[in-house]
């Protein structure tokens, strides 16, 4: 049993609640499950996948690990490791690394938080079986109730040997061995054409909707012919870059900033822009919310925010993206927000952003324009 303080990781500068924890019993049983590994693991042969808050990253380093490389798709997940690390008086360096083969050459040992997506697993298990060492061992745990035996298959795709760990906490630990890179080029991103809009979607395997149109940005995109003509657009939250890029498309003079907190989304977002030919006025942007805009810069706003943090759900990240657009919105300029309409967020919007009017209702979605006062 390892004597981390797990107990002192937080979620911040993520929002932090009640319901909303920094660590889980998965990461505990993980560091556990791969204790013999860790020991003997030379500097720089252990990689971390899906760390949530740094639990595994910090725990690992706790375990005497160096060199350690890790991969977090949200950058809220980077920001929490880095703000422990520091209070916690960790001063071993810590790669952040991409989701590519430079974070697995060579590696001997994979700590991952199972993700929720089995394309988001296969995109991971795919770059280790092609860039690990062949003696690799992965680690790979979940809460059972977010588990299922399509998980085993996807790993059973590239490794020889997968094998499941006891319950414990109601978490299990999948360990898979003996890699099989797949012969012929790396499957990701998935590329989808979509006839009826006459455009590409490029995904990587933990972007939202994968190469899908989401049921809300496809009722948002009905509208799009009534965009104003403005000059600078951002695309809040911008999954694969779908509303970006087809905002682009409609008003050929507009500059647009696609913006999303997830690795994954914004390496697909600059791929579905490149792929249909609108790289040079789409903008591709990793980060919390607006951070790294400035105070009335842009004139209009897409927003099809989350309504999870995590596997929990939680307004607070919607209203979080509204405060961030009103503040970088200029007075006059517009917020277009596509909602499922039992969340009833038109009155945040008017109180946040401003005068809020419904573009359209169908049986699931509303559609609003808020003006910035
Ligand atoms: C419902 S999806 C919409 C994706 C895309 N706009 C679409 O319409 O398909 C919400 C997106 O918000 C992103 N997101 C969640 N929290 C965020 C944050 N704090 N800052 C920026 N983006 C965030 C998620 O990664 C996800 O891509």
């Amino acid at each position: 049993m390892t004597d981390f303080p797990f107990d002192r990781l937080r979620r911040w500068p993520d929002i932090e609640a009640a319901n909303l924890f920094a660590y889980d019993a998965t990461d505990k049983l993980l560091l556990e499950t791969a204790a013999d590994a860790l020991r003997t693991a030379a500097p720089g042969d252990t990689v971390v996948v899906g760390d949530r808050y740094g639990a595994l990253t910090l725990g690992a380093l706790h375990q005497n690990v160096s060199g350690i490389r890790t991969h977090q798709d949200d950058l809220s997940g980077e920001r929490a490791l880095d703000a422990s690390a520091a209070s916690l008086s960790i001063t071993d360096a810590v790669t952040h690394a991409p989701l590519d083969a430079s974070l697995f050459r060579d590696a001997r040992v994979v700590l991952m938080q199972l993700p929720r997506s089995l394309e988001a697993l296969a995109e991971t298990a795919e770059l280790i079986a092609r860039h690990a060492a062949p003696g690799v061992a992965v680690f790979a745990g979940g809460r059972i109730k977010h588990m299922s035996r399509a998980m085993n298959d996807v790993l059973a795709r590239y490794f020889g040997s997968v094998t499941a760990s006891l319950a414990q906490q109601k978490s299990r630990v999948l360990v898979a061995r003996d890699p099989r890179p797949p012969v012929g080029e790396l499957a990701w991103p998935a590329r989808e054409f979509h006839a009826d809009l006459g455009l590409t979607v490029c995904a990587h395997g933990a972007a939202f909707a994968g190469t899908k149109i989401d049921i809300g940005t496809r009722f948002l995109l009905e509208f799009l012919d009534r965009l104003p003509d403005v000059p600078r657009a951002i695309d809040l939250g911008c999954g694969t870059g779908v509303l970006a890029t087809l905002a682009a498309r409609a008003r050929p003079a507009m500059q647009v900033i696609a913006s999303d907190s997830s690795a994954a989304a914004v390496a697909s977002a600059q791929q579905t822009a490149l792929a249909n030919d609108v790289a040079d006025r789409v903008t591709v942007v990793r980060d919390d919310g607006l951070l790294s805009q400035p105070d009335g810069s842009s004139n209009l706003i897409l927003l099809n925010p989350p309504f999870h943090v995590g596997a929990t759900v939680h307004a607070g990240i919607a209203q979080k993206l509204f405060d961030d657009a009103a503040r970088v919105l200029r007075p006059g300029g517009e917020l277009w927000t596509v909602w499922n309409s039992h969340l009833g967020y038109r009155p945040a919007l008017e109180r946040t952003v401003g005068a809020t009017r419904q573009l359209g209702r169908n049986a699931k979605f509303t559609v609003t324009v808020s003006t910035k006062r």
